[in-house]
């Protein structure tokens, strides 16, 4: 499947893709099987995002995949947080806790919800997750939120895969390199969805656009392969990436309202009215830093200054003002992930973005000659 010149980048080459685009795993159920079908089909690469699965979940979606294309496609999963140690984000300190519920309260009355009872740990379900992948082989396996261990990834490598880890400085890039990734994922500000940022942990997150961080992380970082994300929704923002060095383009909220995608109708009524000041980055509803709609729940609690538990207790907390928002159809409190170029989204077939993709890639590129 070998695609022009231009498209044919050695991550293209290497992949077997026609085209140097990867349709970001985005867990939680807006990306889907079909998804993936359809872009590994039209020569992208197509990924199955696992984070939030149960491991015979994740292995029924990676077969369905399998049975339709035997195209090359990519599993994602979300680096462990660590587990169980008191005060760490599966155990959170029980104050705090507290605390975070008690900024939640206001939106349970008004949603007519008693407090939940809660777990006393909130783990991941990677170690189980893994053992899926490792079983299964995709051929490319990659991570967003830090490091995995020395282990996981030779067991990866020793299954086949090809590993892509997620950075959003330089520093992070250079982390994931020394620890054994065949390429970095360039995550910019503008991206929607969480942030991957994992070095420091606690503080505000660093929020380097795309278009500084993705030549800084081509120059830190070569000859290793430098994969931009953020912002990019068309053709033109394909060829700044390959101008700036990248070997491919990573494009997450350009895809959430195909019609592959399980995006839900009031997310994709959300999207289709946002304009490019509208959306922000906030810890309020996981405990993570992630871009999304900037609603009037993120809003109020940033403005709050409301407490907040850490990934993923504060995911836990939140969770039954989701369900509950969800089926009252009450989009001012849902967390509503969108990336800043979210105006440029368009309503199409997976397979005919793709072709507007590489067609709109090759236009730019030639007004440009
Ligand atoms: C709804 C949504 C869910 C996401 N879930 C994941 C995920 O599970 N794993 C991951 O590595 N990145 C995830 N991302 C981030 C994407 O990989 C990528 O960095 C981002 O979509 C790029 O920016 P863009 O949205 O402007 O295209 C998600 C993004 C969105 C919008």
């Amino acid at each position: 499947m070998i695609g022009p010149r231009w498209a044919q980048t050695p991550l293209a080459a290497r992949l077997g893709l026609r085209w140097p685009i990867i349709q970001a795993p985005m867990a939680g159920g807006t990306s889907t099987p079909e998804m993936a079908i359809a872009c590994c089909e039209a020569g992208a690469l197509g990924s199955i995002g696992g984070a939030y699965l149960a491991p015979e979940a994740l292995r029924a979606q990676l077969r369905a995949v399998r049975e339709k294309t035997s195209r090359p496609f990519a599993v994602n999963l979300f680096a462990p947080e660590p587990v169980g140690a008191p005060g760490s984000a599966s155990a959170p300190d029980p104050a705090q806790l507290a605390r975070a519920q008690d900024a939640l309260r206001p939106f349970r009355e008004e949603l007519g919800l008693a407090e939940p009872q809660l777990p006393e740990r909130f783990g991941n379900n990677f170690e189980a997750l893994l053992a899926v992948v490792l079983e299964e082989r995709p051929a490319v396996f990659s991570w967003t939120f830090g490091l995995l261990s020395e282990g996981a990834l030779s067991a990866l490598r020793d299954a086949g895969c090809y590993l892509i880890g997620t950075a959003t400085t330089v520093a992070e890039g250079v982390a994931l390199a020394r620890a054994g990734a065949d390429a970095v994922c360039a995550q910019g500000s503008e991206a929607g969805g969480h942030r991957g940022s994992f070095l420091p942990l606690d503080n505000f997150p660093p929020l380097v656009g795309t278009l500084a961080l993705v030549p800084q992380l081509v120059d830190a970082l070569a000859p290793l392969p430098v994969i931009a994300a953020g912002g990019i929704m068309d053709g033109r923002g394909i060829a700044a990436a390959l101008a700036l060095g990248a070997q491919a383009a990573q494009l997450g909220t350009a895809f959430m309202r195909t019609a592959e995608a399980a995006t839900p109708e009031l997310h994709r009524a959300a999207l289709a009215a946002l304009r490019d000041d509208g959306t922000i980055i906030t810890h309020h509803f996981t405990g993570r830093y992630a871009r999304g709609v900037a609603n009037r729940f993120a809003l109020e609690q940033a403005r709050r200054g409301a407490a907040v538990a850490p990934f993923p207790a504060q995911q836990a907390l939140y969770k039954d003002v989701r369900a509950a928002a969800l089926a009252q159809r009450r989009p001012d409190l849902l967390q509503h992930w969108a990336g800043q170029g979210a105006p440029l989204g368009r309503e199409l077939g997976c397979a005919e973005l793709i072709e507007a993709l590489a067609r709109e890639t090759e236009e730019a590129l030639a007004r440009l000659r």
